[in-house]
């Protein structure tokens, strides 16, 4: 599905090899938006680093993020080989790819997207062991892996947006929760892929974005990423979407997710099941937008979605400021689960699942390109 009308103004994560090798590039999300600076990252460990310190986030981003990450890896290490003169072997290579895919894999533990990610990642390089391809060819394999989990998670947020679209009427309010926009995928969004797609459509749409403490997510990400969409905001501090809902300001609203159960149970930023509890309070529709790799069928439930939790400063402090007295207990959980009876719909590049999810999500999962479901 193309739309060139839907244009993405910054990259978030892509692939580039010069002289020097190869290197995952990033936008460096921890300093947007008071500047727009991109990382070169020519180490697997340098890319683990970006994706728990946050320059890079979001589900399907992370996912992105980490399959270049392991090419890069056979990379890094073919490169040194050939700087010694010394063959790498097939045996050698595919333990490097075990020990890398390791090393990305515990970097953060909700997003399911990263372990899915890592998994193709290894099942290839795992098949061309088998076919006994030349070390080059394997890492041939894994780029092309890497740029295909890539360039389908683009086409799945044009998806998902189209989809979504249409439960966007000319006019409405809707409200967002942390980043799931382009920021947060390799394409234009998952939760903010339907808005764009209805304001290019020409529907009028004003977004109200929740800020999203501790990390701003909403605040420093998706308010600079409408802005640059031109697309109307306000935003508000987490403690007023109660307000607004009471006051029939908003119509609906739109998430990402990090992780969806076999039951349509949702693990997305922290203060997400608060304002699906608001949402349902109100009667407001509360949508979810994710692409069918963020659906965990293994995990029955959303009591079983490990959460991450993260450390104290992004609590105590704000962007390196102090707010709270020196050595306060804080605890800082960086997502939380929304039961699935709160979750109006689910938004996929397949189309879009209703209750009971229990058997819709899994009918989705089954019609998704090019993968089979594995549960
Ligand atoms: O901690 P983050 O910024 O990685 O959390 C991101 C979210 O919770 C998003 O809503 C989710 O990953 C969906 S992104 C398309």
């Amino acid at each position: 599905m193309a739309d060139e009308d839907l244009q993405r103004r910054v990259r978030t994560v892509w692939w580039e090899t010069d002289e020097q090798g190869a290197a995952v590039w990033l936008v460096d999300q921890s300093l947007l938006p008071q500047q727009v600076a991109y990382l070169c990252l020519r180490h697997e460990q340098d890319v683990a680093d970006a994706i728990i310190t946050l320059k890079v986030r979001g589900a399907p981003a992370i996912g992105v993020t980490a399959a270049f990450g392991v090419a890069l890896g056979l990379y890094r290490l073919l490169q040194i080989h050939d700087q010694h003169a010394k063959p790498l072997t097939s045996v050698e290579a595919l333990a490097h790819v075990a020990h890398v895919c390791a090393l990305l894999g515990r970097t953060r533990p909700t997003a399911v997207n990263l372990f899915w990610a890592i998994e193709r990642m290894k099942a290839c390089a795992e098949q061309s062991f088998s076919a006994q391809l030349s070390v080059l060819e394997m890492r041939e394999r894994l780029t092309r892996e890497a740029q295909a989990i890539a360039d389908e998670d683009v086409d799945a947020c044009m998806r998902m947006g189209h989809y979504g679209a249409e439960l966007i009427a000319d006019g409405d309010t809707l409200l967002t929760h942390c980043n799931a926009g382009a920021l947060a995928t390799a394409g234009m969004g998952t939760a903010l892929a339907p808005i764009y797609t209805a304001h290019k459509g020409g529907k009028h749409v004003h977004v109200f974005v929740d800020e999203t403490r501790p990390v701003l997510q909403g605040a420093r990400l998706t308010a600079w990423e409408l802005q640059q969409e031109g697309v109307p905001l306000t935003l508000i501090t987490d403690n007023m979407a109660g307000h607004f809902m009471r006051h029939g300001n908003i119509r609906a609203v739109f998430v990402g997710a990090d992780r969806i159960a076999a039951n349509g149970d949702v693990a997305n930023k922290i203060g997400t099941y608060s304002v699906a509890v608001l949402a349902h309070a109100h009667q407001i529709p509360f949508y979810v937008v994710a692409p069918c790799s963020t659906i965990d069928l293994k995990l029955a439930s959303g009591e079983l979605i490990p959460i991450e939790q993260r450390l104290s400063d992004e609590v105590t402090a704000i962007r390196g400021t102090q707010i709270a007295p020196t050595g306060v207990q804080v605890a800082n959980p960086a997502f939380d689960v929304t039961p699935h009876h709160y979750v109006t719909a689910i938004i996929t590049e397949c189309g879009i699942a209703r209750p009971s999810y229990q058997e819709t999500l899994r009918q989705l999962c089954l019609a998704r390109i090019p993968g089979k479901v594995d549960a």
